[in-house]
């Protein structure tokens, strides 16, 4: 599914808007995150960190649990939305990559001008998916 020039603009907003609600005491890094279902439907997310420093999340992952915990599970694009164009890490992509290898990925800045435009599969080439692994429900 096609993203149009309305839905880029509007998922771009959104990740702009969330990036206020980061919880980034410790690298003052803002990520925020929107993410686009084929319902139509908008989840963002920020990152979250923790003084244990690898129990952080980050933005994108926060979106997409945020979406599968509603039930979700289709997703269209993803505007992630950083300090300077920062791009998703590697975490983000195998998460995104679990639901579907063609989720466009746009990355902005914080002035919400588009550093990237891409998909997970340029992303992420090569994932390892669930295709890799035994039958299994889905
Ligand atoms: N971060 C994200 O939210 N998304 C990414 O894909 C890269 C990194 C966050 C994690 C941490 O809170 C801060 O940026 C600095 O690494």
């Amino acid at each position: 599914m096609k993203l149009s020039d309305e839905q880029k603009q509007t998922l771009i907003q959104a990740a702009l808007q969330v990036r206020r609600w980061a919880y980034v005491p410790y690298s003052n890094y803002r990520v925020g995150a929107a993410l686009l279902t084929e319902s139509g439907k908008i989840y963002d997310g920020v990152n979250v960190e923790n003084a244990a420093y690898p129990a952080t999340i980050c933005a994108e992952r926060t979106a997409v649990f945020k979406a599968v915990s509603e039930g979700e599970r289709h997703f269209v694009a993803i505007v992630v939305a950083t300090e300077n164009g920062g791009t998703p890490c590697g975490s983000c992509r195998q998460v995104l990559a679990e639901f579907g290898l063609d989720i466009q990925v746009i990355v902005v800045d914080a002035q919400g001008t588009i550093h990237l435009e891409t998909t997970v599969n340029e992303l992420l080439p090569g994932a390892f998916t669930s295709k890799q692994l035994p039958p299994h429900e889905s």
